[in-house]
């Protein structure tokens, strides 16, 4: 399917569409492989448009009849849709025939399991039918469905059922990305919600007979999300059923579709003999993300594609409130930080690098990246850290009033905050113009009883953007003096230039500066701190984020000297580290992740920023001598944590349980580096949940004693899939040094390893992505088994084949000779003949 000439869409060259819709009427016959799809479409010709004949994207698609107001007509096909003169207002219906069977990149309709299921985001809905497949196009849908399935799905709210069909309509307008559509034989799970409005809604969640036990967890964070979203934000459901289906074949997370959210099923399922406390806070966050979604993406929606991060940033934003208002907000902040440094700050750095609101692309579907989603959130977050959460709040209900209904731009969304504040932003849409991670320094001295910031930003160059200019950065400032005490409050500092000196009162005449507490912005600091300085905030700073940050700048500095200079681990990191370990004062899962190291490719990322070539396997034995200097240094610490931190009674996810299993675990795995796998193995044989079972199999296996336990392992959960998808990726990842090729090839040639499952996939591939010694292997093998499979996978899965090639960004980084292999095989992949626009899109991004 490759097209003649990949088209660039730039967002300089939006115009309106030609045409609007007033009403959709659509039939679907299903048939596995020649199913029917029978279209009634009102048009009215677009007083905003620029006039013109009206044309329909179409891909895939056989037309068998068309018809204007009822006569035959003879549009002209083209290789991505039709064109036809028509009338200014008229009634379009057509019968197209599609193949779901046979529709194996899962984008439009196809089939997992015998049910049938739709993905239309972004551009999925060309291959359902002919369409304005755009955003800025929205109407009302009334579905009919005929199969013999049992069970039968569509937006809105069901109107009419019988033997063989249902009949669906969804009142709100919508563009068709928010089509869906489900036929199967499923099994709900059934709740109700009562809205803030007296609206009764109806709640499911459906599944594959069997799965049903699964669904308690996602249910209770729905209802949950729906209550918050009430509260925080005013945001009420609008129908009267919400149905999320479980799909095992799916691209992505999960789909916000109108009133039909449709899910991997990993972000739905959980029972605690299979998932994961990870799995558990995972499905919490995506349930409402896609949930809160409904405002924000589908009531109000975006104009365009380049407007993603209207839509995604803001609602990321929001599912980020939510976890940390459920859970914690220091652990959750933590978390997300962590993830943006590793994804998005990565991606940043790197020859994919791009806006928060691109300028062009080639194919959407490559730009729904960390920087749309973690940046975009990061943005919004700094908007409320601007203006106070009160004018926030105002801001967001002028937004809804203004815009309900519509299809938006950034500009639009800036407009509502500036009419709301009164407030300039036209420097801080830089944000969403200017690519790159913003690194600011800090030089700081006490002068007349003031604390002294000397501060820089700089923006590196990326790709396309040679030339920066200063953004608006909001720095939170406290300073801890030398007795521990607090010697500034948190204190907002607005950076508009590029070099600005502020001063800012203390109560004490030697203080550390605490910079950015909160991570209230995504950018690097360069603080000239000493080792000392760092552990009196690692020890003493109130602020949670910061705290956490000192020691991991520590434990970064204490590995990169080890990496660079073959220096022994360092003591005063973990003499720092011991009180922090053993405060019972202190949340578990905080500490949990004090006690957790940068990984390997955090450690990569910060030797390339310093300007050095990082050697992956120097690295990796730096990182393992680290954690056995730990487990020796503090071992009667982490024994003791492991002895009293074990969680009586029954399994609960709650966060209380499950951060007092995280720095049990956290314990475990360094206690295992030194006590011949004792205690792992014991815990393996005894554990009554899968986030200890999982724990101990991944010590055990790290450490060179785990292919009995995954053998255990594998015989008791064969028949799950996704507990076997775990099997997969904790053998690829915690295999030793460069081992992980060989086990992730080994694991290609097992039964069960079905590849055209994206979850398996990724569990071996994206697993071997994870483990950077042997992704990065000196022989360049790593490189060439990812390139072998994902030429494979191409023409079946473009998507999800694009997605993955994210794993090589990076390769700028390294060696001259790890250079021309990763070059190497990727330019094998850019050779394949027939390679998908996705796929191709992305080589030559990373290849130019
Ligand atoms: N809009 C979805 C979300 O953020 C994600 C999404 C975009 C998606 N494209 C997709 C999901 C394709 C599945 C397949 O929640
Ligand atoms: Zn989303």
């Amino acid at each position: 399917m490759k097209d003649a000439a990949p088209r660039t869409i730039r967002l300089s060259e939006y115009s309106p569409p030609a045409y609007l819709v007033d009403d959709v009427q659509l039939t679907f016959r299903l048939i596995p492989l020649a199913t029917r799809v029978l279209s009634r479409i009102s048009f009215r010709r677009n007083p905003d448009g620029d006039g013109g004949p009206l044309r329909l994207d179409g891909e895939g698609l056989k037309l068998i009849s068309a018809r204007i107001d009822g006569a035959e007509v003879q549009p002209k096909l083209l290789t991505d849709g039709l064109e036809i003169d028509a009338p200014d207002t008229f009634v379009w219906e057509a019968e197209v025939e599609i193949a779901p069977q046979e529709n194996t990149a899962l984008s439009g309709l196809y089939m997992s399991n015998g049910m049938y299921c739709t993905q239309c985001e972004a551009e999925g809905f060309r291959r359902i039918t002919y369409y304005p497949d755009r955003p800025d196009v929205m109407a009302p849908f009334t579905v009919r469905i005929e199969s013999d399935r049992p069970v039968l799905l569509s937006n809105g709210d069901p109107v009419e059922q019988g033997d063989g069909y249902a009949v669906w309509q969804d009142p709100w307008k919508k563009p068709a990305y928010l089509f869906a559509l489900v036929a199967g034989d499923l099994v709900a799970h059934s709740d109700h919600f009562t809205t803030s409005d007296f609206r009764e809604v109806t709640l499911n969640i459906w599944v594959r007979p069997g799965d049903e036990d699964r669904c308690a967890y996602a249910m209770d964070s729905l209802i949950r999300s729906m209550a918050w979203d009430e509260e925080h934000y005013g945001r009420a459901y609008d129908l009267d059923v919400f149905n999320i289906v479980a799909v095992d074949d799916f691209n992505m997370g999960a789909m916000e579709n109108k009133g039909l959210n449709i899910f991997n099923a990993r972000y739905v399922l959980a029972s605690s003999d299979t998932a994961t406390d990870t799995d558990y806070a995972r499905i919490e966050a995506i349930i409402a993300h896609e949930y809160f979604h409904n405002w924000t993406g589908n009531r109000v929606t975006c104009r365009d594609w380049f407007q993603l991060c209207l839509k995604e940033g803001l609602t990321v934003f929001r599912d980020q409130q939510f976890s940390g208002d459920e859970r914690s907000h220091a652990v959750k902040r933590i978390e997300d930080v962590t993830l943006l440094r590793a994804r998005q700050f990565r991606e940043d750095a790197g020859p994919l690098a791009h806006p928060v609101r691109p300028q062009s692309y080639i194919e959407i579907n490559n730009f729904y990246t960390a920087t749309v989603y973690e940046k975009g959130a990061e943005v919004v977050g700094m908007l409320r850290t601007l203006i106070g959460p009160d004018a926030y709040r105002k801001a967001l209900d002028l937004y809804f009033e203004r815009h309900d209904g519509q299809a938006c731009t950034i500009e639009d969304w800036l407009t509502v905050f500036h009419d709301a504040t009164g407030r300039d932003l036209t420097q801080f849409a830089l944000w969403y113009e200017q690519a790159g991670t913003p690194t600011v320094t800090v030089d700081s001295r006490v002068e007349d009883g003031e604390l002294l910031l000397d501060l820089t930003q700089s923006i590196p160059a990326t790709p396309g953007q040679p030339d920066k200019a200063p953004q608006v950065i909001p720095l939170t400032v406290g300073a801890i003096a030398r007795d521990g005490t607090e010697a500034l409050k948190t204190t907002l500092v607005e950076l508009t230039e590029a070099q600005q000196t502020v001063r800012l009162p203390i109560t004490a005449t030697d203080v550390v500066p605490s910079v950015n507490r909160g991570f209230a912005a995504p950018i690097n600091l360069q603080q000239t701190l000493s080792q000392a300085d760092r552990a009196l905030l690692l020890a003493h700073d109130t602020d949670p984020f910061n705290k956490w940050d000192a020691g991991r700048v520590l434990a970064r500095q204490a590995l990169i000297a080890m990496v660079r200079d073959g220096t022994a681990s360092d003591a005063t990191y973990l003499d720092a580290l011991a009180p922090v370990i053993e405060d019972d004062t202190l949340d578990p899962a905080f500490r949990a992740l004090v006690l957790a190291l940068p990984s390997d490719d955090d450690l990569a990322q910060a030797l390339a920023a310093e300007g050095h070539t990082p050697d992956p396997m120097v690295i990796d034995t730096a990182r393992s001598d680290m954690a056995r200097a730990m487990a020796e240094r503090l071992e009667p610490i982490l024994a003791a944590l492991y002895d009293d931190l074990r969680v009586k009674g029954p399994y609960s996810p709650a966060a209380v349980d499950a951060g007092k299993r995280s720095l049990r675990n956290a314990a475990l795995s360094l206690l295992t580096k030194i006590d011949g796998g004792a205690r792992a193995q014991t815990q393996f044989n005894t554990a009554d949940n899968m986030t200890d079972s999982v724990a101990a199999l991944s010590a055990l296996l790290r450490n060179g004693f785990g292919e009995d336990a995954a053998n255990t392992f594998y015989d008791r959960w064969q028949n799950d899939r996704l507990v076997m998808d775990k099997w997969f990726s904790l053998q690829v990842m915690t295999a030793p040094g460069e081992t992980g090729v060989a086990t992730a090839a080994r694991l290609t040639e097992h039964p069960a390893f079905d590849w055209k499952n994206p979850n398996r996939f990724r569990s071996v591939f994206g697993a071997l992505g994870g483990n950077h010694a042997s992704f990065h292997a000196a022989d360049g093998s790593g490189y060439d088994l990812l390139a072998d499979w994902l030429i494979r996978l191409d023409p079946l899965n473009p998507q999800t084949t694009a997605r993955m090639t994210t794993m090589f960004e990076t390769w700028p980084r390294y060696d001259d000779d790890r250079q021309r292999k990763a070059q190497a095989a990727l330019r094998r992949i850019a050779a394949t003949e027939g390679l998908s626009r996705d796929t191709a899109e992305m080589l030559a991004r990373m290849l130019d």
